[in-house]
């Protein structure tokens, strides 16, 4: 007799017990997760770094299955047909969400793969058994969404009969098109339908027996992907099979976290208490937080934590790629805790040093560098915002004289401050309305399209003209192209600065700018020059060797 029956004689007492979910801290699953993968006899891939190999499209690594791109197009994986890893990743779209509870630029993937092994059918069954047997979830909380299908594919109802021979009822399983349901790592490259599976979060102790992810969704969380990879889609958009039928899944590590130890966050689990903790103690603050606050400190908490992860695999602040989106993360962060608890320079060695330690669980850190790094990056972005704050100071000096305009900050001079200093918008809004102003976001926005408008024409027409370009570059030796290895901090020299009429042409003796060459756009970017004013490049161009960049004068 199996040992329940031999306690409890009715259902109810079955049910009890099964209410209650393992509480798991995070090293516990990550123990639990290994062990139920090697019972299925996968092999544990090494992970790999956060900035993606030269020969991808894409800045970071986005997914697990980023690495595994080739094997699943094909290549035999000298590890074998079923692989499982925990991998780090990076992802940015989202940027504007973290804060909520649940949305992280970094966070860390669940990953197994089945490269032409097992299929729909295991997948489902294992992804089954180890949520509600290994992790004793209760099925009643969990819902799944299945491949709607089109004229490509046909819906995934395979897929949604698995489900409900596991357990699942028929009203748990939406249909939804491709968007929601059919996953790849982008545009081109292996894809195929997913089956995305959802846990009702929330106050209730069980949802409502109809709730799924259709009628719903606002209460559940996607824990866990299974993408069925069987076709491939080309630059046309065309999908044609692939010669395997490969699983590719992804379990998000802190999401999981955050149901197994019944918090309302992310940030609430065991994996940011001390930095929030840290948070606090060296901004000041007190408790309870305005949800404003609430989010800043969550903000804070993710940047610090992804800005450490990508310093440590090496990356360095610039004005392209992926050094772009590191400097963008470190100034989000910064401008945050300004808005909490403006800190000297001085101070912000001590609380990197904390907040580091309060993530030393994670990885190995290599401390120092990332505190070199990150105070320098915190140096130029304040020297940067001190100019653009007494401009700021001005503006609404004036505004406060005015009668006709006051109360709102106009759409130009939003953009001027963000033009001309890098001042986030965001930290415009935020100072003016300290002071009772609020600012025209869609005057900004026009302002931005404008001047982007504005200086491409420009420089067509200057290349239109023919500028004899000898006659400025006379001495000037070719410019270094250092954007290969890019991500270097090396100060270039400014070699020459050239006066067109509207624009300016910058000339450096180093520079990671790549120029627009045979129909290829050239880079985007700021330059910040020694004075801190922050410049947009629009254009880039070459001539006789020497790398041109342009910018509103
Ligand atoms: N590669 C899939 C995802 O990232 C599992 O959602």
């Amino acid at each position: 007799m199996c040992h329940w029956l031999k306690n409890c004689s009715s259902s109810f007492i079955q049910r009890k017990k099964r209410n209650k979910m393992k509480s798991l801290s995070s090293t516990q699953l990550r123990q639990i997760r290994t062990k139920f993968r090697l019972s299925k006899q996968h092999v544990e891939l090494p992970e790999v770094s956060l900035i993606a190999d030269k020969s991808s499209t894409a800045l970071f690594n986005v997914a697990g299955m980023q690495p595994l791109i080739p094997y699943l197009l094909g290549k035999q994986h000298p590890k074998g047909t079923r692989l499982f890893d925990i991998q780090k990743c990076i992802r940015t779209v989202d940027i504007a969400e973290v804060g909520d509870a649940s949305h992280l630029t970094f966070f860390e993937m669940m990953g197994n793969w089945s490269l032409g092994d097992y299929f729909k059918k295991e997948a489902v069954q294992r992804s089954w058994e180890f949520l509600t047997q290994w992790l004793e979830i209760d099925p009643r909380k969990l819902a799944i969404t299945v491949f709607a299908g089109d004229e490509t594919a046909p819906r995934d109802e395979e897929t949604a009969n698995y489900r409900k021979e596991v357990w699942l009822p028929p009203e748990k399983v939406s249909y939804l098109p491709e968007e929601n349901n059919r996953w790849s790592p982008g545009p081109v490259g292996p894809c195929g339908p997913d089956t995305e599976i959802y846990y009702r979060v929330g106050a209730s102790e069980f949802p409502p027996a109809e709730s799924n992810v259709q009628n719903d969704e606002d209460n559940r969380l996607e824990i866990w992907n299974n993408v069925f990879m069987e076709y491939y889609r080309d630059e046309n958009g065309q999908l044609t099979k692939l010669s395997k039928q490969n699983v590719d899944t992804g379990m998000g590590f802190e999401r999981m976290c955050c149901v197994l130890q019944q918090k309302a966050s992310v940030y609430d689990t065991d994996l940011f208490e001390k930095t929030l903790q840290v948070i606090v103690q060296t901004l000041q603050l007190s408790l309870p937080f305005s949800p404003a606050q609430q989010r800043r400190v969550r903000i804070i908490a993710d940047h610090a934590r992804t800005a450490f992860m990508l310093i440590n695999d090496g990356l360095v602040p610039s004005n392209v790629g992926a050094g772009y989106v590191l400097r963008m993360i470190i100034r989000r962060m910064v401008y945050n805790v300004m808005l909490l608890h403006p800190l000297q320079l001085e101070a912000y060695a001590d609380v990197l040093h904390e907040l580091l330690a309060s993530f030393q669980g994670l990885r190995t850190f290599d401390e120092k560098e990332i505190i070199r790094v990150f105070t320098d990056e915190v140096k130029l972005f304040q020297k940067t915002l001190q100019t653009g704050k007494k401009m700021l100071e001005e503006m609404l000096n004036e505004l406060a004289q005015t009668w006709t305009s006051a109360g709102i900050l106009q759409g130009e001079n939003v953009f001027k401050l963000y033009d001309t200093y890098g001042f986030p918008v965001e930290l415009t809004k935020e100072i003016a309305q300290e002071r009772g102003v609020n600012i025209d976001e869609t005057g900004f926005q026009q302002a931005l399209e404008q001047a982007k408008e504005t200086s491409r024409q420009a420089t067509k027409e200057m290349f239109k003209k023919g500028i004899d370009w000898s006659k400025y570059l006379e001495g000037i030796p070719q410019t270094e192209f250092i954007g290969y290895t890019t991500l270097t901090s090396d100060e270039p020299r400014l070699l020459k600065e050239i006066d067109l009429e509207d624009q300016k042409v910058l000339i450096f003796d180093k520079t990671p700018f790549y120029p627009e060459m045979g129909g290829q756009l050239g880079d985007n970017g700021e330059i910040t020059l020694s004075n801190g004013e922050v410049k947009k490049v629009h254009t880039v161009q070459k001539f006789a060797g020497v790398i041109l960049h342009f910018i509103s004068a």
